[in-house]
């Protein structure tokens, strides 16, 4: 019922001409039309990503965004800059956008219902650090930041927001949460959704696991109940993997 959805985070790599060349081998990639893909490139890959995906049922989006449509906000990027040139995603929240930038629950929010306003989809990161983890904190942890991060979102948009579930440990790090406790994690937050919004809605929401997805682990993390996708770093930033990954299924 759920469209399974697999989205690459490029993160900080690719310079337009290694974007350009990633791109085109991205396009011949006979991908599964089953399964929703998309790339998420830096902000100077946009229209790269635009111009060769273009007819490929690939989608693109990018990796934050600032919450206002314009003005002197230095160094940002804007929902209408990205609703202009097509792009479908925008993730928001990401671990390494709350620590390294400082980004807090109220900022996210913002930028959840700006994303929702302008008709983007936005990847919602959730995830807990290792010592949460260790101290068995990891349900508070995710119940707090996703209940912050899409306060004032409407039943109606609900359905348009992807979750990520990211634990940080499990990010580039080459652990990856066992299929089991992702799995866990990923039905505990669709609970936190069901609860605000009633069961038909939670059913409709998809939710992601992130942290060192492989084409050696996707299969068995796409098995099962309630994890609906993947959103994935270093593994896609090679066109075969990134061909495994979403073709699954295959
Ligand atoms: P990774 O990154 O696949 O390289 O662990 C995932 C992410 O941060 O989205």
């Amino acid at each position: 019922m759920r469209k399974p959805v697999i989205v690459g985070n490029w993160k900080m790599n690719k310079t337009v001409s290694e974007a350009s060349q990633l791109l085109e081998e991205i396009k011949n990639l006979d991908l599964d039309s089953e399964v929703e893909a998309g790339v998420c490139t830096p902000a100077i890959d946009l229209l790269v990503a635009k111009e060769k995906l273009e007819d490929t049922g690939v989608n693109f989006g990018a990796q934050n965004m600032y919450f206002e449509e314009s003005g002197a906000f230095t160094g940002e990027i804007s929902p209408t800059m990205l609703t202009d040139i097509g792009a479908k995603y925008v993730i928001l929240g990401h671990s390494e956008r709350r620590e390294y930038f400082k980004e807090d629950d109220e900022l996210i929010n913002k930028k959840v219902i700006s994303a929702l306003d302008h008709g983007l989809t936005p990847i919602l990161c959730c995830g807990e650090s290792l010592e949460e983890r260790e101290a068995d904190k990891q349900e508070d942890k995710v119940k707090s930041q996703i209940e912050a991060d899409l306060k004032d979102v409407s039943s109606e948009d609900i359905e348009k927001v992807i979750i990520a579930y990211e634990p940080i440990w499990a990010i580039g790090t080459g652990k990856t949460a066992s299929s089991d406790d992702a799995d866990k994690m990923c039905g505990f937050i669709r609970s936190i959704i069901e609860d605000k919004y009633g069961t038909d809605l939670s059913e409709k929401v998809r939710i992601q696991y992130g942290g060192s997805v492989k084409p050696n682990n996707v299969v068995e993390l796409m098995g099962k109940e309630n994890i609906d996708g993947a959103l994935v770093g270093g593994a896609s930033l090679k066109a075969s993997d990134f061909e495994s990954l979403v073709n699954f299924n295959k």
